[in-house]
């Protein structure tokens, strides 16, 4: 089998820091989403992964994960000129997929548990397609499947306003060659993208075998920010902490904190679950829980709570916590001591502050 990762779009739902950084490298706990989608892979024995990537975004896609060796896999690069569609990016990867059965992994899907349970029951079976399916609370933002009596898919429809039932899709998709007469054969949709949901309903409707996998644990789509600390939580969670920083006499640190090579905490308070960089200072501040400070920050007087900080952040002298933040690499964050009283802000595009 092989693995097709789904890397490129635009992000718009977490614009300012996708204008500059791809959505699938933003960090939980200070390891990008895509790397775990790798990992994941990898983990299921899959050596061999093409990963689409959009113009603006892939060099540095590229430059980051580079040729998958660090996994031990080998990595193809699949250019999509504009996100047309996760159809369409199936439809571009023929070449690198040939007539192999593939898994096809959202690169900005984070899912609990990895993903070899349903590798293997997929190798192991005839069906055509097997889908990855949750249960959810508000299906309306996802693909929204239904079953027929036998356990098989009868039905999909795509971001339905009233949902036939709570069953959404993972975006996790195995396939075999016959997608490829489903990608051809299906018209974009209202939203002018070639639907992966419209090319599983062809099957579906000309008698191939697709089933689900109904997968019980925790999957978050890290599409928004608060999604994206939603998942940032889960994975802390799971972290085995070790300490590999420096704590001094008047802090207290809980054993449930990483501290990653050269962090060092000084007179201050950190909660776990939570991750403190490579190279990063806790000074007179308050951590956690829920929080991962990326490398090279520099906190000082301040107190920071469930939120990600990205690498070379400078945040001092902050009289209010910080709380549920997304905050972007080499931001800036201090108390003005000059007059005249008040905010002073340097905000890129669509950025988002919540004052008091
Ligand atoms: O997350 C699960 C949902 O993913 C499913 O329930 C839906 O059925 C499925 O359509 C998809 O919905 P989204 O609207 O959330 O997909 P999004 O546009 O966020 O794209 C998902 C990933 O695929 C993301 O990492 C970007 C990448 N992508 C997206 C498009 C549209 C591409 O590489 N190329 C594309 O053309």
């Amino acid at each position: 089998m092989k693995g097709l990762i789904l890397s490129g779009g635009k992000g718009t739902r977490l614009r300012p820091l996708t204008f500059t950084s791809a959505k699938q490298l933003i960090p939980l706990a200070n390891k990008p989403v895509l790397f775990r989608v790798i990992q994941a892979i990898r983990d299921a024995g899959i050596e061999e992964i093409g990963i689409v990537i959009a113009p603006e975004t892939g060099a540095e896609i590229k430059s980051v994960v580079g040729d998958g060796s660090r996994w031990g896999a080998r990595i193809t690069y699949i250019l999509q000129d504009e996100p047309r569609g996760l159809a369409h990016a199936v439809k571009i990867s023929r070449d690198f997929l040939g007539d192999s059965r593939f898994v096809m992994f959202l690169g900005d899907n984070c899912i609990e548990g990895g993903i070899h349970r349903l590798i293997e029951q997929y190798a192991a079976s005839d069906y055509n397609s097997q889908i990855v399916l949750t249960r959810v609370a508000d299906p309306r933002q996802y693909g929204v499947a239904v079953l027929r009596p036998d356990g098989s898919i009868e039905r999909l429809v795509e971001k339905p306003k009233d949902p036939p039932s709570d069953l959404a899709l993972v975006g996790i998709y195995m396939f075999d060659k016959h997608v490829f007469e489903a990608v051809e054969a299906i018209q974009p949709s209202w939203r002018n993208e070639l639907e992966i949901t419209d090319a599983i309903q062809w099957l579906v409707t000309h008698g191939y075998r697709v089933y689900p996998y109904v997968h019980t644990g925790w999957w978050v789509d890290t599409g928004k920010r608060e999604d994206m600390l939603e998942a940032n939580a889960l994975v802390l969670e799971e972290l085995t902490p070790r300490c590999e920083g420096e704590v001094d006499a008047r802090s207290t640190v809980d054993s449930r904190v990483t501290l990653e090579r050269g962090a060092r905490v000084v007179n201050s308070v950190v909660r776990g679950p939570t991750i403190i960089g490579e190279n990063t200072q806790i000074i007179n501040s308050y951590i956690g829980p829920f929080t991962s400070i990326d490398r090279d920050c520099m906190i000082e007087n301040a107190e920071i709570e469930r939120s990600i900080v990205l690498e070379g952040c400078r945040i001092e002298h902050i009289p209010a916590r910080i709380h549920d933040s997304l905050i972007g690499r080499r931001s800036i964050i201090t108390h003005a001591a000059t007059k005249p009283n008040g905010y002073r802000l340097l905000l890129g595009d669509y950025s988002q502050a919540g004052l008091l």
